[in-house]
C-alpha cells in the first residue's frame, strides 16, 4: 500500500493546494494530508482548526485523511509508514526552498523521496498569504478558497 504524505502550515488551505491534494490523491493508496503544528510563524486558525478546514475541503475523496504534526516530519512520515513526500511547486521562487527541505529529508531519512506537482495553472499566484490579505481587506474569496471555507475565514477577520 502507498502512503503519500502533503505536509504544509495550510493557513489556510486554497484551492492550489486541494488542486494539489486532488491530484496527488490519484497517484496514492492514501494520502496524508499533514498539517504544522510547530510553525515558528503564529498562525491565523489553530491547528485543530486546520485540520478541520482541510477535512471539509476534502469530503468526498475517499482515500484523504489529514492530521496535526509537530516535530521533524521525517518522524511523522516514519509513524505513518510512508516514504514520499508530496509538494506543490508554484513558479521559480519556491524551488530553492522546497529543494533545500527535501535534500534536509533524504539526508535525515535516505529512503524518503520529494515528489514536486507543479502548481495548476489557475494556482500559481495563489497562496494561504494571498487569501489572508485579500480578505483582512474585505476582498472577495471566490476561486480563491474551497467554497465552504469562506465563511469561517471571513469570519475570522
Ligand atoms: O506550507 P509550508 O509552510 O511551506 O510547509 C512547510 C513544512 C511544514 C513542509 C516544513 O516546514 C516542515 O516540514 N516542517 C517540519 C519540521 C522539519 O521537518 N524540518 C526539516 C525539513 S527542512
Amino acid at each position: 500500500m502507498k502512503t503519500l504524505v502533503y505536509p504544509g502550515s495550510f493557513d489556510p488551505c486554497t484551492n492550489g493546494h486541494l488542486d494539489i491534494i486532488m491530484r496527488a490523491a490519484k497517484l496514492a493508496d492514501k494520502l496524508i494530508v499533514a498539517v504544522l503544528d510547530n510553525s515558528n510563524k503564529t498562525p491565523l486558525f489553530t491547528a485543530e482548526e486546520r485540520v478541520e478546514l482541510l477535512k471539509t475541503a476534502v469530503a468526498g475523496l475517499d482515500n484523504v485523511e489529514v492530521y496535526a504534526f509537530s516535530g521533524l516530519l521525517v518522524d511523522f512520515l516514519k509513524k505513518v509508514d510512508s516514504t514520499v513526500i508530496v509538494k506543490g511547486i508554484r513558479a521559480v521562487s519556491d524551488f530553492e526552498y522546497e529543494f533545500q527541505m527535501a535534500l534536509t529529508n533524504h539526508t535525515l531519512y535516505p529512503e524518503i523521496e520529494t515528489l514536486f506537482i507543479p502548481s495548476g495553472k489557475d494556482y500559481m499566484f495563489l497562496s494561504s498569504s494571498i487569501v489572508k490579505e485579500v480578505a483582512k481587506y474585505g476582498g472577495s474569496l471566490d476561486g480563491l478558497v474551497p467554497e465552504a471555507l469562506i465563511p469561517v475565514i471571513n469570519k475570522r477577520f
